[in-house]
């Protein structure tokens, strides 16, 4: 077990590898997206009860329209479930809800579950599960651009004064803290469009485990890894 001092506070996981798992099991591949849910589950109350602060899951990308309108079908289905079905586990683990994407472009009736799921869940302290929802990290950068260029032209922000913490003010949820700790599965050595601006400086853990199989026991590998990790943010060994 990893000594308290050395968790990271921001967890954030590209979940991939649903579709290769079922391929691997001659299944469809919406059984993977299935599976998946239960590694979700687990992986959410595990962060939970170890206390992390958050754990932002890409749930489903900007990029993710272009698959099968079945599989797009799909996943819109399961999440409505998911956010149903998994309510009285948030509340019962003090977790709150919040999403990070442009939300306002998913079916209406997985925005009303939403919707419930977080003014359900707004006044729990625990942990906060962010769900990264039809996101894309250059859309993210792209709405907080126009937002602050508007404001600018609008006269309420200063040109001159623009640096970091203004841009973050801009960004979907300008309240949390870049991961750190970025957690890929399904093996490939990409960042796909996740997080852009946030995980500048996140300690990447890649790891060739397909998503329905990441349980707890893989989770703590990764924290083992992180514990060893040295950083440094730019500077050099102190
Ligand atoms: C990647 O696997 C996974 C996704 C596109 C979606 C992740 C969704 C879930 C785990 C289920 C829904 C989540 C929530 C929070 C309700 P892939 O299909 O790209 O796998 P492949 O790379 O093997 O094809």
């Amino acid at each position: 077990m990893i000594e308290n001092t050395r968790l990271p506070e921001h967890i954030a996981i590209i979940m991939d590898g649903n579709g290769r798992w079922a391929k691997t099991r001659g299944l469809q591949r919406i059984r993977g997206h299935i599976e998946g849910i239960k590694s979700v589950r687990e992986i959410t109350q595990e962060c939970a009860r170890k206390h992390i602060k958050q754990l932002t899951l890409y749930a489903f990308s900007y990029e993710n329209w272009k698959r099968p309108k079945t599989e797009v079908n799909f996943l819109m289905k399961l999440l409505k479930r998911y956010l149903i079905r998994e309510r009285k586990e948030i509340q019962e683990n003090n977790i709150r809800l919040t999403t990070i994407g442009r939300v306002s472009e998913l079916p209406k009736s997985v925005q009303k579950e939403l919707a419930i799921g977080i003014e359900e869940s707004k006044h729990n302290t625990g942990m906060i599960l962010c769900l990264a929802l039809n996101y894309g990290g250059r859309t993210e950068i792209i709405d907080a651009a126009k937002r602050l260029a508007e404001d600018t032209k609008n006269a309420n922000v200063d040109l001159d004064k623009i640096d970091e913490d203004t841009f973050r003010q801009y960004l979907y949820m300008p309240e949390m803290s870049d991961p750190d700790l970025l957690i890929r599965t399904g093996g490939e050595m990409r960042i796909s469009n996740f997080l852009l601006w946030e995980v500048s400086y996140s300690e990447l853990y890649v790891t060739p485990v397909c998503w329905p199989d990441f349980r707890k026991e893989q989770l703590e590998e990764a924290l083992k890894e992180y514990a060893q990790r040295e950083r440094r943010f730019g500077g050099i060994k102190g």
